[in-house]
């Protein structure tokens, strides 16, 4: 099969799946028709399937708050906070002023407004500003999916308002296969290249990327865990023995 074939099946199938599975949802549908009305670039929107993983995510986690990086309309937002039980609250970051109108109208027509806080600005100042707020417990879920040069950067600054047990995803790591390219001229895929060997050296997470192919073509999240520091030596340590052992 050709790989636009595979494409084609494989969103009849995420279809199939989501009319099974995947309660419709009309808020989200409406947030979706609020951004494309204001033209905002809603082909960058998660998938049913790819929200609604970060909702099933948000509830195994048992989550309570929940940051996000890049905002657009805020489908993402909605979809994990359709996961989030009583009492927890999203942080979600925008560059830009437009589309964070778009998001917080969203917001608020979901009847969301005081669970969902929106940050706008870039996502290194607004970053570096939470970090700076003392007092805030860490957060249990991080979701970027904003522009993919700073991705490396977001993670480091991310791990600095996480605890061990947090989750990181990201979003857009494989890029139709892209991400094989080590020449690639498109900044976005080194963004993705820099954020793995990052995750690589890091000896704090556990990560593995799930490729996902469907209505937004092939591409994947990176699923990472933040370890505690017993966890990490524990691991040193199994690869010592493995080392003494070969
Ligand atoms: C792009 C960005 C996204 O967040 C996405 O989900 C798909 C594509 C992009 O910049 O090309
Ligand atoms: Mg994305």
């Amino acid at each position: 099969m050709n790989p636009s074939g595979l494409v084609q099946l494989a969103t009849d199938v995420e279809r199939y799946f989501n009319e099974a599975l995947v309660p419709h949802d009309p808020v989200l549908q409406h947030a979706f028709a609020a951004g494309e009305a204001a033209g905002l670039p809603m082909r960058y929107t998660v998938s049913v399937a790819q929200g609604r993983l970060l909702e099933v995510l948000v509830r195994i986690q048992r989550a309570e708050r929940v940051l996000e990086i890049g905002t657009l309309a805020g489908c993402s937002t909605l979809w994990l906070a359709r996961g989030l039980g009583e009492g927890g609250r999203i942080v979600t970051l925008e560059t830009r002023p437009d589309y964070a109108a778009v998001a917080r109208s969203n917001f608020a027509q979901a009847g969301l407004a005081d669970t969902i806080e929106i940050r706008v600005g870039a996502a290194v100042s607004t970053l570096l500003q939470l970090i700076r707020e003392d007092g805030r417990p860490p957060f249990d879920l991080v979701f970027i999916d904003a522009d993919k040069c700073h991705n490396a950067t977001y993670v480091d600054l991310a791990l600095r308002m996480s605890r061990p047990g947090t989750i990181i995803v990201v979003d857009n790591v494989v890029r139709a296969g892209a991400v094989l390219d080590s020449e690639h001229p498109d900044p976005s895929v080194q963004g993705v290249r820099a954020l793995v060997a990052a995750v690589h050296d890091d000896p704090r997470l556990h990560a593995v990327v799930v490729q996902t192919v469907g209505p937004k073509g092939h591409d994947g999240f990176l699923l990472a865990r933040v370890s505690s520091t017993a966890e990490t030596a524990r691991h040193e340590t199994n690869q010592t023995d493995e080392l003494e052992h070969e």
